[in-house]
């Protein structure tokens, strides 16, 4: 079996560091902060560990959640911030010293994902 980012960036440790700066550069951003005010903490904190988790191959056998679409229907994601919100793992992954080439995969799968998730 081909190993995954997520195992080649050493799994969890990793992308829990990941997943914590990540989580930090987007709640600076009123523009997506916005988009979790109702969201209790607990469900903010899962979305980033999925949305890593996710974005560095622990999927779709791993990932038992909702699909794509309806765990962002309704609330009304704009191109702009899903850009935004990609810019800033693309940052994160940068600081976090990942390669060029798996920063490319990476960003490659969240394009995939954007018809699922942008709304208007
Ligand atoms: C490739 C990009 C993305 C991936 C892989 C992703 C991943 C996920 C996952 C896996 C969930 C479901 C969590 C669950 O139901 O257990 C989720 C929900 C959610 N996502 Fe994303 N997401 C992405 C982009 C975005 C963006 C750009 C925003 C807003 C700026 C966003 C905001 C949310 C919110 C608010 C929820 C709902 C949380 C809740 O109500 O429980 N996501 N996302």
């Amino acid at each position: 079996m081909a190993q995954t980012l997520f195992d080649k960036y050493g799994g969890v440790p990793v992308v829990t560091e990941i997943v914590r700066d990540f989580y930090k550069r987007l709640m600076r951003r009123p523009n997506l902060r916005r988009y979790f005010v109702n969201v209790s903490l607990e469900a903010v904190i899962h979305h980033q560990i999925a949305f890593v988790s996710m974005v560095m191959g622990k999927t779709p056998h791993e990932y038992a959640g909702r699909s794509m679409r309806a765990a962002h229907q309704g609330l009304g994601i704009t191109g702009t911030s899903f850009e935004l919100a990609a810019q800033l793992l693309s940052d994160t992954l940068v600081a976090a010293n990942v390669e060029q080439a798996d920063i490319d995969t990476i960003m490659a799968k969240v394009a995939s994902l954007r018809a699922d998730i942008v709304e208007r």
